[in-house]
């Protein structure tokens, strides 16, 4: 669970806090607020079909309804927001989650506000539904589609004995459909949306382990025109953000690209963006992944310890080489996401079943970088197109 850091400067105006006081009138006020933050108005966020404003609104009884009162055995998680309880609406029968403002808490009704209207306007099998929300008196609650699986940061960092471990081919689909969702926002979009908050516990996961992207309290419509950025305090995750984001505050689709690099590489590796539990300069992910990457031999090292060795060695060196040039310092040496797509939908359509490899149990595990997962590479050289490949990305 990752916390939120705010900001380097203080917040413009037209960034406050604004509160509708009632829900009918968030409907109309709140999409006054985000033309007055991008001067654009509703109609030209027209991505979905209909481009109408879909989210019900609840009352306040029906979600305590629903979650049996908030009882703490519904409850799914925590975060900046506030916490996360399952629950069942009454008048549809429907599972969903529900968020509720902490109203002690680091976000606040500024992120609710562009929550609710973002997801409400945009529509993709890739971001999570939002099914209504609830602003009653003071009262602030996000009702979303239930998903069964939860958050990637559970499977890939807090594995327990009932999660399956993700295997190669699942990541490759988490990767593929992450970026998907991403590639809506910033080319499907009318005007772009940068999500700016892309992490794994933002990635939620249905029963099939297909992703959504969640949280939209930090997204921002993109630039417009000759535009190349839009300037904003920098809000993000720490180990997260691009380097040139937190510097100068200025936001372009590459930030996402960049944010989703650490997400890439956390998947390959299974390693946090940030673990200060790690050794020395091993703290942070892409500062421990920065040199590995100039040298394709060390490829196996970063791969996952926990998938025991299966994975096509093919398949790791082009999802790293992907990693490493979403990574890039240089905003425009990062590819566009649609390029990511494109790279990541093909190695997620490679099925890959673990042959030749023997039962190896926890204890024979291939530590990164022992003769167990070195001999692979060896014994499969790679391709002269992956060679290119690795070369782009030093
Ligand atoms: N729609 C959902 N379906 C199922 N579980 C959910 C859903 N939304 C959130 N959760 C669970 O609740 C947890 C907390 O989510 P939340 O978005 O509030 O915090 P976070 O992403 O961990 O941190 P942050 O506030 O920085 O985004 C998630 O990790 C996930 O396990
Ligand atoms: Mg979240």
């Amino acid at each position: 669970m990752g916390g939120c850091f705010p900001c380097t400067r203080p917040p413009k105006s037209d960034e406050k806090d604004q509160i509708p006081p009632t829900s009918e009138k968030l409907k109309s006020k709140s999409s006054v607020d985000l033309k007055k933050q991008s001067s654009l108005n509703e109609n030209q966020i027209s991505s979905s079909a209909s481009g109408r404003i879909a989210a019900q609104t609840f009352t306040f009884r029906e979600l305590a309804a629903a979650t049996r009162n908030f009882r703490a055995d519904c409850l799914l998680g925590e975060g900046g927001f506030g916490r996360v309880y399952k629950g069942r609406l009454e008048s549809s029968n429907q599972v969903v989650a529900i968020k509720q403002l902490d109203r002690n808490g680091l976000q606040g009704n500024r992120e609710f506000l562009v929550e609710v209207l973002m997801l409400s306007l945009l529509h993709h099998p890739n971001l999570v539904n939002l099914i209504g929300y609830c602003a009653d008196g003071d009262q602030r609650l996000l009702v979303y589609e239930y998903m069964a699986l939860g958050s990637l940061e559970d499977h890939l960092h807090e594995p327990s004995p009932d999660k399956k471990r993700l295997d190669w081919s699942t990541r490759m689909k988490i990767a593929a459909g992450a970026a998907k969702g991403l590639e809506y926002l910033h080319d499907t979009a009318s005007p772009p949306v940068i999500y700016r908050d892309l992490k794994c516990s933002n990635i939620l996961l249905d029963e099939d382990y297909n992703p959504k992207l969640s949280d939209f309290g930090l997204a921002k419509l993109g630039p417009v025109g000759d535009n190349t950025h839009v300037s904003t305090r920098v809000m993000g995750t720490y180990g997260y953000c691009a380097p040139e984001y937190a510097m100068t505050g200025q936001l372009t689709l590459k930030s996402d690209v960049y944010s989703f690099g650490v997400v890439l590489l956390e998947l390959i590796t299974g390693r946090r963006a940030i673990d200060n539990s790690r050794a020395a300069g091993e703290h942070n992910l892409v500062a421990w992944a920065r040199p590995l990457f100039r040298d394709r031999r060390k490829f196996s090292q970063m791969a996952d310890p926990m998938l025991l060795g299966h994975y096509p060695a093919r398949g790791l060196y082009q999802a790293l080489a992907v990693a490493a040039m979403c990574l890039q310092e240089q905003p425009s040496m990062r590819p566009l996401i649609a390029d990511v797509v494109t790279a990541l939908a093909y190695l997620a359509s490679q099925s890959y079943k673990p042959q030749n490899q023997t039962n190896q149990t926890a204890s024979q595990l291939a530590a990164p970088g022992s003769p167990q997962t070195r001999v692979d590479l060896e014994r499969r050289p790679p391709s002269g197109s992956e060679r290119d490949r690795s070369r782009a990305s030093k």
